[in-house]
């Protein structure tokens, strides 16, 4: 079977060297040296601003919420992996709908503002696919109406926006460094801010501890280990090969599917992306469905985002967010990974096609 995505693992001898380290300092989590060094190292790759590493993109979501002292309603798209809304629900903040643009994956900006209420906080955008939104005008929105800004970057390790790492922009971005996603610590998060937030982030992760018998507010366990950091530190020199094999892949399937008409394709000459997924939307659910059944038959594993997300939360943004739902019934993702072979493209795109035209 070719899966939809598939885990890089670096050298085993370069991580069994960081273990080695770990166990001959038995200093195995509680911001540790590990920690500290990918907390350096993975913005220095990036060019970008500060990063605290914590469990996993999902509580990065949260401790922003958290930091930002975020209460209210929060506008977000339909259009995510679910852990983005959750994320909202869990703070105890309520999340407004607006829906996705009709050609693409991420909040409509035109939409926004006819959102706003006297009880809006925040906004939390997905750059979907690594796609970045359109931040310009967020940003303009967010300062006419006084809201914070967090962006779930979840998918963006080396998407830029003009010209700079997409985790500089917002109050807050966060990322997932979970072992399906371009750069992973098998699990893990970053939450990318500036110095005051990372002060309040940093009590945020550890219990709310200033001191050893000492605390200041509720906090929560949101740290990681010296195993997680080392696995950071491990993938981290070999992100260029990654990206640049993302690329390629992406570049692939362009060729062999953007002259059919039906099925739209992300442009993988698209400024700053990182080519982190291949979506392809197909021009109706039936012929999505075709296609999936058609490839599985086949031994491939594509996957429907953000399918059943849509699913669960169906009923609370129907009738105001069509784009996303319309979207959600005719997209598939297509497998991309760094050991998938061209040929293994090429008969993908065989089977897409057949099945098209038939
Ligand atoms: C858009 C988005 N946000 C948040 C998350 C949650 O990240 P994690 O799995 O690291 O908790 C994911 C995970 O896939 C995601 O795709």
């Amino acid at each position: 079977m070719i899966p939809v995505t598939k885990p890089f693992l670096p050298p085993r001898s370069t991580y069994i060297a960081y273990v080695e380290d770990i166990y001959n300092r038995v200093w195995l989590t509680n911001d540790g040296p590990l920690v500290r060094e990918l907390e350096s190292a993975v913005p220095r790759h990036l060019k970008s601003r500060e990063m605290a590493f914590v469990s996993n993109g999902t509580l990065a979501l949260q401790l922003a919420l958290r930091a930002l002292e975020v209460q209210g309603e929060v506008i977000t798209t339909p259009f995510s992996y679910i852990a983005t809304t959750t994320s909202i629900i869990w703070e105890n903040c309520n999340p407004k709908f607006v829906d996705i643009e009709e050609d693409g994956f991420n909040i409509d900006p035109t939409k926004i503002e006819a959102a706003i209420t006297e009880h809006t906080a925040a906004i939390l955008a997905t750059h979907c696919f690594g796609l970045a939104c359109d931040i310009q005008e967020i940003q303009n929105i967010a300062e006419r109406h006084n809201l914070v800004v967090i962006y779930d970057a979840a998918h963006c390790f080396g998407t830029t926006y003009q010209g700079q790492s997409i985790f500089n922009f917002g109050d807050v971005s966060t990322c997932s460094f979970h072992a399906t996603k371009l750069f992973h610590t098998v699990e893990g998060g970053g939450v990318f801010m500036d110095e005051t937030t990372r002060k309040k982030v940093s009590l945020l992760r550890n219990f709310g501890h200033n001191g050893p018998e000492r605390f200041q507010g509720i906090g929560i366990n949101g740290k990681n280990s010296e195993f997680h950091a080392a696995m950071g530190l491990s993938v981290l020199p070999h992100m260029k090969a990654i990206l640049d094999q993302r690329e390629r892949i992406n570049s692939r399937y362009f060729e062999l599917l953007s002259g059919n008409e039906g099925v739209t394709l992300v442009d993988p000459q698209t400024e700053g992306w990182n080519w982190a997924y291949c979506p392809v939307v197909f021009q109706s659910e039936e012929a999505c469905s075709s296609v999936k059944e058609n490839l599985e038959n086949n031994g491939v594993s594509p996957r429907r985002y953000f399918y059943p997300s849509l699913e669960v939360l169906h009923g609370q943004f129907d009738e105001h967010c069509p784009n996303s739902r319309k979207t959600a019934s005719r997209i598939l993702c297509m497998p991309s990974f760094h050991e998938l072979r061209m040929t293994e493209i090429d008969r993908i795109c065989t089977i897409i096609s057949n099945t098209l035209d038939s």
